[in-house]
């Protein structure tokens, strides 16, 4: 990870701020962060072949910002793009006008210009930030980077406590990325951008460093435009889950742990010492992810507190406000027409005028289309049927929802959740309570089926 050490030096200053008693909300410590998107040459390995992408500060991912919980973070984004853009920050549970979704919640940050972004962090966990502005295309070119909240009781580990962001490219030949099928229709109508190049916190197969002896904990992260990952361990070690999408759940054990796109999830390995190596095995075959490497161990030892409560409980849904998404379209789908822009009008012609190919209830989506109107306090039942032939990974900004999820093997597993992989066919009622005001979008985070159409608005007022 690029600028790792720096950032380890940096919070063990801040960390003695802390430590003194607070009682005033004025001693708020704030974390500032400089964030540039910028066209930048790097290489995955170290054969220094260069690909050109579109990064923040030059690194692949992004730098990894930092914070305790309770404390606000503050971020200069400037960008030296030649397009608009904005930063989302993917899984905080944040202020309206801090969410970075353009014509939205703010006006898209024009090339040369500067917008800071200030906002609380009130949860611990593994979160993200990535580009809001034709994010199928920002994002494939790199414009990501992970965030970390911890825990009062949690310190920041290099040792025991590893960020896997994942990501795959699609690359040509030339091994750059593969532009002329940004936009590709293929894509959009059918399982998204897939791409033949997976990194692992920007490299390719990287060796992580990590103790030697003693439980670690990952965060993976799959930062990928549209390819659902799975990972495993050497031996199919058993990997502990502890927080799925940054927010604590009651821990569980598996083998192999799915990941779709945007989602988070947290394992513990309780003996790193039997740890050589990551595999990726979505395609049937195991493919060498990463490779881990012990150092030696630290000289203080702590351990993951296992017993952290989930954000917010499980609601009682009896009174909840049902809404019904339908969702259709796509490659070999059910959908012949569907209302854009005040129009009804065939998929055909939509797919080829205006490259629209989903649709909620009907309507092509988008961040003028309106799903719900709740009231503040609500109770509510986003109550989703993926009636389309694809999977699809909705997410809802501002909020995490709790959904009983068929993720984990056949045994449904109550999580709280922020971005929520559905099967096809698939129907699920999504949960939450309405307290964070504000314009949220719904998405799908397979991000060509987002620009396509699977997208709306959700108000809390
Ligand atoms: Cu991570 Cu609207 O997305
Ligand atoms: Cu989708």
């Amino acid at each position: 990870m690029i600028n790792r050490r720096t950032f380890f030096s940096q919070s063990a200053l801040s960390l003695s701020l802390i430590a003194l008693p607070t009682l005033v909300q004025a001693s708020t410590v704030t974390r500032r962060y400089q964030l540039a998107a910028d066209k930048s040459n790097v290489s995955f390995d170290d054969k220094g072949e260069e690909t050109s992408l579109w990064l923040y500060n030059k690194t692949t991912p992004g730098p990894l910002l930092k914070a305790r919980r309770g404390e606000i973070i503050e971020v200069e984004f400037t960008n030296r793009l030649d397009h608009p853009s904005t930063i989302h920050w993917h899984g905080i549970r944040n202020i309206n006008e801090m969410d970075g979704v353009p014509d939205l919640t703010q006006a898209a940050v024009e090339p040369g210009e500067t917008f800071t972004y200030r906002f609380p962090v009130n949860d611990a966990g593994t979160f993200w930030y990535h580009a809001h502005h034709k994010s199928w295309e920002q994002v494939a070119r790199g414009l990501y980077g992970a965030l970390i909240v911890i825990d009062d009781d949690e310190i920041f580990d290099n040792e025991r406590d590893h960020l896997i962001v994942a990501d795959d490219w699609l690359l040509n030949e030339e091994f750059q990325i593969d532009t002329p099928s940004l936009g590709s229709l293929g894509h959009w109508s059918h399982g998204g951008r897939l791409g033949n190049a997976l990194t692992i916190n920007g490299s390719f197969s990287p060796n992580i460093e990590m103790a030697s002896q003693g439980q670690v904990r990952l965060r993976l992260l799959n930062a990928a435009n549209a390819r659902v990952l799975s990972f495993s361990l050497n031996n199919r070690l058993p990997m502990k889950v502890i927080s799925v999408d940054g927010s604590p759940c009651q821990p569980f054990e598996v083998e192999e742990v799915t990941i779709a796109p945007a989602q988070r999830v947290d394992v513990v390995v309780e003996d790193c010492g039997k740890l050589s190596k990551l595999f990726e095995v979505s395609t049937g075959t195991q493919f060498e992810a990463a490779r881990f490497n012990p150092i030696k161990p630290h000289a203080t030892r702590h351990s993951v507190n296992l017993n952290k409560e989930p954000y917010y409980p499980m609601l009682d849904t009896t009174n909840a406000r049902v809404v019904e998404i339908h969702m259709q379209g796509g490659a070999m789908g059910n959908l012949a027409t569907a209302l854009f822009e005040g129009e009804e009008r065939s998929l055909r012609d939509l797919a080829m005028n205006d490259s629209k190919l989903w649709a909620f209830n009907g309507q092509v989506g988008g961040y003028d289309v309106s799903l719900a109107d709740f009231n503040l306090g609500d109770i509510v039942a986003l109550r989703v049927w993926n009636d389309t032939a694809w999977p699809h990974a909705m997410h809802f900004h501002g909020q995490h929802f709790w959904v009983k999820s068929g993720e984990f093997g056949q045994e449904e597993k109550a999580l709280l959740r922020d971005t929520y992989l559905m099967q096809p066919g698939e129907k699920k009622d999504l949960v939450f309570i309405a307290e964070n005001p504000g314009l949220w979008l719904f998405h799908c985070h397979m991000l060509e089926h987002h620009a396509a159409g699977m997208g709306g608005v959700i108000s809390i007022s």
